[in-house]
């Protein structure tokens, strides 16, 4: 296994160019599978661990895929296999994306059921009750999704959510496309994930009111047509590149990105006391002196993103005071908390709020990931430490973050990557 081994204490300071989206590269090569015609070819989708995972479970279906210099290609042309078995959906929970699409194509589709996950209980029952509300009937059976149309069609429907979730909207809006007639979806997830995913649909051929707005209207269509596209930045890579400066006191602009989408992100660091200037396509961060406490609650968007919140904390162990951090999108997502008081810092936890008492002076340690924000947490945490940290399995930071080591040490850090034993 690899571990990232960081020796703290180096300012990250300097210009970096953001990575393509991961969580709007998912549902977008889902979307592909809605039609057997042409290939696509997706610009600026990250070289990451959940694309290989997820193109492998494509490939599993059918799908022909190239990918290199950040462009996937695919086809579609050849998709038959209609089950997606719990090897490869066991490893990405996004896998579930399928689900509509090849249910809106083929009429029929087999899913795995996900496993549980690190941060707590994750259903999936929305995106059942969204296929079923256009008429799908579901069974579960041997672990696995059953999912089945009993005429040609999915039927347009109403679908009312009542949380807001952004792989459920995601997988409604795939089936909803090639359903007949109309469908609403209320209280759908406005994202920029999914504001992405229907501007692909629109060019593909499908007619979707409402972008970016809670509730989202579309007109079936008959067929859809395989597209070129680019992929947008990576709103919680460069949120964490940020906080990357902002803890070693460093100053960073990032390019490539749109800064409205990451409002309430921006707004918490100038409330930290960062100098945030932003043009219509770049970022930069000038770090305070001090760093000033700051509470957060991270809710569906335009909040703060629950995909933040653990590098938030990591952020707020070196501001002078206290600062609350609440998750209302899971309120269990705090694993990285013991791993963080191991390093020095001084968090507690009530039911879903995080107290952090800083600062407190970080000293290396070896610590270990459990998911993929939380390892970024403990990232950060190293790039401030004194001394040597550890962060063991960095699978998991793999998944989600393109070339992390290579990107923060162009930047100043000093990050090896080592291979090691873990028993
Ligand atoms: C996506 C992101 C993830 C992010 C999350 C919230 C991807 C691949 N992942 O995950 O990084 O943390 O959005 O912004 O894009 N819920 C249900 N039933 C369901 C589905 C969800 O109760 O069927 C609940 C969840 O438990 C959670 C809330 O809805 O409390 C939001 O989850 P959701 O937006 O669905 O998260 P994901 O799409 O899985």
């Amino acid at each position: 296994m690899d571990k990232l081994v960081i020796r703290g204490g180096h300012r990250i300071s300097g210009n970096i160019t953001a990575s393509g989206s991961k969580n709007t590269s998912l549902p977008i090569i889902a979307a592909t599978l809605l039609t057997g015609d042409g290939t696509f070819s997706l610009h600026r989708i990250p070289d990451l661990q959940d694309i290989t995972t997820f193109s492998q479970l494509l490939r599993h279906l059918g799908s022909e895929i190239t990918f290199s210099d950040n462009t996937l290609q695919i086809s579609n042309r050849n998709v038959k296999n209609i089950q997606a078995p719990y090897e490869l959906v066991k490893k990405m929970r996004a896998s579930i994306y399928v689900l509509g699409p090849m249910l809106a194509r083929f009429g029929h589709a087999r899913v795995s059921l996900p496993g549980g996950c690190a941060f707590g209980p994750r259903p999936i029952d929305l995106h059942l009750m969204a296929m079923e509300k256009l008429g799908a009937t579901i069974s579960i059976e041997t672990g696995f999704i059953d999912a089945t149309i009993h005429g040609k069609k999915l039927q347009g429907g109403i679908i009312d959510f009542p949380v807001s979730s952004v792989g459920a909207t995601g997988n409604a809006l795939m089936a909803a496309v090639l359903a007949e007639g109309t469908t609403t979806i209320n209280n759908a997830a406005a994202e920029p994930e999914i504001v992405t995913l229907c501007k692909f649909l629109i060019k593909m051929g499908a007619k979707i009111k409402g972008t970016g707005t809670t509730e989202l209207e579309i007109e079936g269509a008959h067929s859809l047509k395989s597209i070129e596209f680019d992929n947008v930045f990576d709103r919680i890579e460069t949120g964490t590149l940020l906080a990357a400066a902002a803890i070693t006191g460093g100053s960073i602009t990032i390019n490539n990105v749109d800064p409205e989408q990451m409002k309430s992100v921006l707004k918490k660091f100038i409330h930290a006391g960062c100098i945030i200037e932003t043009s219509n396509n770049s970022i930069t961060l000038k770090s305070p002196e001090k760093l000033l406490p700051t509470d957060v609650t991270a809710k569906p968007y335009p909040a703060f993103p629950t995909d933040m919140q653990a590098q938030w904390i990591a952020l707020m162990t070196q501001a002078n005071g206290i600062s609350h951090i609440t998750d209302k999108v899971y309120h269990e997502r705090f694993n990285h908390i013991p791993e963080l008081n191991r390093l020095g810092a001084h968090i507690e936890i009530h039911k879903n709020q995080a107290i952090v008492d800083g600062p407190k002076p970080l000293s290396g340690a070896i610590v270990m990931s459990t998911d993929l924000r939380a390892s970024a947490s403990l990232v950060l945490a190293g790039l401030v430490a004194e001394g040597t940290t550890e962060v063991l399995r960095v699978y998991h930071l793999d998944r989600g973050y393109e070339k992390i080591e290579k990107k923060l040490n162009s930047l100043g850090a000093d990050i090896s990557r080592e291979k090691y034993n873990e028993f």
